[in-house]
Formats: C-alpha cells, structure tokens, sequence
C-alpha cells in the first residue's frame, strides 16, 4: 500500500517505514464506533490531516506543541518531526506533550517512537494518565499549537487548560467538527466568545478539520 502524503514529509527511510506501516495498521481496523470500543484501536488522523499538521508545524516553526490524546502515537511522529526539524535550524529546543489516559497505548507509542528513533522519539515527553491532571502544570510559557484530537467532552476543558500558554499566533486543529460537531457544541461556543482571542475557520477534509488562531485582544 502507498501513502502519497508521504511525500509531503522530510523523514529517513526509517521514519517514512514506520509512518507507512503504522497507517496500513490503522487502515486495517474497523471503523471508529465509540470510545469504549476503541482502546485496541489507533482511531488516527487521516493521512491528509496528518500531512497537514507536519506542514503547519514546518511552515509555522512551531517548537512548543500540546497533543491531546495520543493514542498510539502515530499522529506524535508528525509532530515530533516537524518540531525536532524547526528545533535543529533554530538552534534551539522543542517540545510535543503527549497525552494518553490508557497504560497500554501508552505503551504501544512508545514502541512505535523507539522504532522511529531519533528524529522522533527525544522530542516527545508523554503525560500518561487523565489529561485534566497531567495537563495542570508544567506547560511551557508559550505553546505554538495545539492538536485536539480527543474524545469530544475532554476538548474543552483541554483548551481551558492550554489557552493561558499559547502564545498570539498560535494554532489549534481539532478533528471531526462537523461529524462530531454536536458534541463540540460547547467549544464552539467559548471559541466564538470574542473576548477569548481566537478567530476560526474549517477546512472540508473528511468528518471537518477546525482551524483555530489565537491572536489574543486586538
Ligand atoms: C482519537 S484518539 C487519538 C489519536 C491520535 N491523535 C492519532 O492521530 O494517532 C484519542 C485518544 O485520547 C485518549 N483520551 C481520551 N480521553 C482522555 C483523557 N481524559 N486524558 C488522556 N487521554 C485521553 C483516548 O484513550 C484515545 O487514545
């Protein structure tokens, strides 16, 4: 199987083997049902989103990110790339905070990023456990951008928790906002309180991507 999105990402042969193996992994598991019928499941961002997020963090430099949730960290590879990538030729450091409350996709991420090496795996730090706790303290001051990728009731109170951290310009994607969007009812809403900073669109990939920029007070 091929993975043209591939072709959008700067990786060794090594990353690009692990990417394409975990997607095959991915393709090949039923479709997303509930959350209690997905713990042995990746439930991973589409391949054209996950394109899109690697370009955005390249584009942006983002350096800081926040990933909520993890699953089994295939989305965290693109992130991580992208991020160690802008960290290299900034000269500076970088970090993706991943998130996952169940021990064994924790586990299985980290197998994942070990086999990816080291333009993956050191640029990741996972928070294991409920991200309303693990996400409390020790955020870096400014984070570039925010993927919520999670069950929709955790995406509000994971925003709440971030927003005092990202810096103006700073970008939130939240998956599946159309076909999900009942449940994202209360996000919308504080995202669309003028006083909150962010200015929103969506991109028409497949369930909606939601496009978010936090520009603060104008
Ligand atoms: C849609 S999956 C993430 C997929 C991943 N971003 C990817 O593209 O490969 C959502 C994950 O969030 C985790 N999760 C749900 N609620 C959580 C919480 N309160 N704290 C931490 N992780 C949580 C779930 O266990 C699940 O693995």
């Amino acid at each position: 199987m091929s993975f043209p999105h591939l072709d959008s990402i700067t990786a060794s042969s090594r990353v690009l083997k692990v990417l394409s193996d975990l997607h095959v992994e991915a393709d090949a598991e039923g479709p997303y049902l509930n959350p209690a019928s997905s713990l042995d499941k990746f439930v991973t961002l589409d391949t054209d989103k996950c394109a899109l997020v690697y370009l955005l963090l390249r584009s942006t430099g983002a350096r800081y990110v926040v990933e909520a949730g993890t699953s089994f960290g295939l989305s965290t590879i693109y992130l991580a790339l992208a991020v160690g990538q802008n960290a290299t030729v900034a000269g500076g450091s970088g970090k993706v905070i991943a998130t996952e409350q169940e021990a064994h996709k924790a586990a299985r991420a980290r197998e994942h990023w070990a086999r990816a090496g080291p333009e993956v795996e050191p640029w990741i730090e996972l928070r294991e456990g409920d991200l309303r706790e693990t996400l409390k303290k020790d955020l870096p001051d400014q984070v570039d951008f925010l993927l919520l990728d999670i069950w929709t009731p955790m995406a509000l109170p994971t925003l709440k928790l971030v927003h005092p951290h990202l810096k103006k310009g700073a970008i939130v994607v939240t998956d599946n906002v159309e076909s999900a969007k009942d449940g994202y009812q209360e996000l919308f809403e504080y995202i669309g309180q003028p006083q909150n900073g962010f200015k929103a669109t969506s991109i028409p990939f497949s369930g909606g991507l939601g496009f978010y920029v936090y520009l603060g007070q104008e």
